[in-house]
């Protein structure tokens, strides 16, 4: 696939895989990786795992007519490589002792702490994403109600790099008016999340979908770099940064 890029007042934006855009960016040059992959998760069998995201991660009954995206399909073992192979490629594009923070669920939790540890970041914690008592309820057990992000760093932590210290745990709803993406992340969280990031930093998304992130980023005053292989969400996230710098001007 060849790689399209898209350059905005504080970003830029490629359409590309992953692998392929990690080797356009210069080595140490990112200040923040926070990024939300693909979980090839959402079932207990490979057949329910590899169904299509639209299907398996919305309730019945509650289905908004999202764009489908690609690479949610990998079995565990598949998933792990996969993510040491971006992961390790990403790292060296992240400045000495910045933050790598991975988004991820309940199933693949110990396969992505697994996969950060691999690509050779040094695992810091696991930082719960509380989405509310809106999430998704299971009768007669737990409510589905968290994800998580788990962080490491590039090397032992810095902590001359102008952040202070943030909040372990993450309290945000879904807002169907805020979702752009099947699996699309709040920007008030995303918001939150980017002051792992040094003002004025930059911040990277291998998996922008919608382009929350680089949304994030922008309000904030930081600067973003990141990649999505869907058009349609590339497009997506491209209006959305347009219209986020358009409000600051
Ligand atoms: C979980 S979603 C990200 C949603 C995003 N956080 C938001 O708020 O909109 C993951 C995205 O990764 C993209 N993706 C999947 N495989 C990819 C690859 N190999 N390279 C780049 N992007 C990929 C998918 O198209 C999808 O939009």
């Amino acid at each position: 696939m060849t790689v399209v890029r898209r350059d905005f007042e504080l970003g830029t934006l490629f359409l590309g895989d992953v692998l392929d855009v990690l080797g356009l960016v210069r080595e140490s040059s990112v200040d923040l990786v926070l990024t939300d992959p693909p979980y090839s998760s959402g079932g207990s069998t490979i057949e329910t795992r590899q169904r299509c995201p639209v299907e398996k991660y919305q309730n019945t009954g509650t289905k908004k007519p999202y764009p489908s995206f690609s690479g949610d399909h990998l079995d565990q073992r598949s998933y792990v490589n996969w993510c040491v192979e971006w992961g390790s490629r990403s790292r060296l594009l992240l400045k000495s002792g910045a933050v790598h923070a991975q988004f991820t669920d309940w199933r693949q939790l110990p396969a992505t702490v697994d996969a950060v540890q691999r690509a050779g970041l040094h695992w810091r914690g696991i930082v719960p994403w509380d989405k509310t008592e809106t999430a998704r309820p299971t009768v007669g057990g737990f409510r589905a109600q968290a994800e998580y992000l788990v962080w490491g760093s590039n090397g032992p932590l810095s902590r001359s790099r102008g952040v202070g210290c943030l909040p372990g745990a993450f309290r945000e709803p879904v807002r169907r008016s805020d979702k752009l993406h099947v699996t699309g992340k709040p920007t008030a969280l995303m918001v939150r999340l980017v002051a792992a990031c040094p003002p004025n930093g930059v911040v990277a998304d291998w998996f922008a979908g919608s382009g929350t992130t680089a949304v994030a980023a922008v309000v904030t005053g930081r600067r973003f770099i990141g990649c999505e292989v869907s058009q349609e969400y590339f497009e997506i996230a491209c209006k959305r940064i347009h219209e986020a710098e358009a409000r600051l001007a």
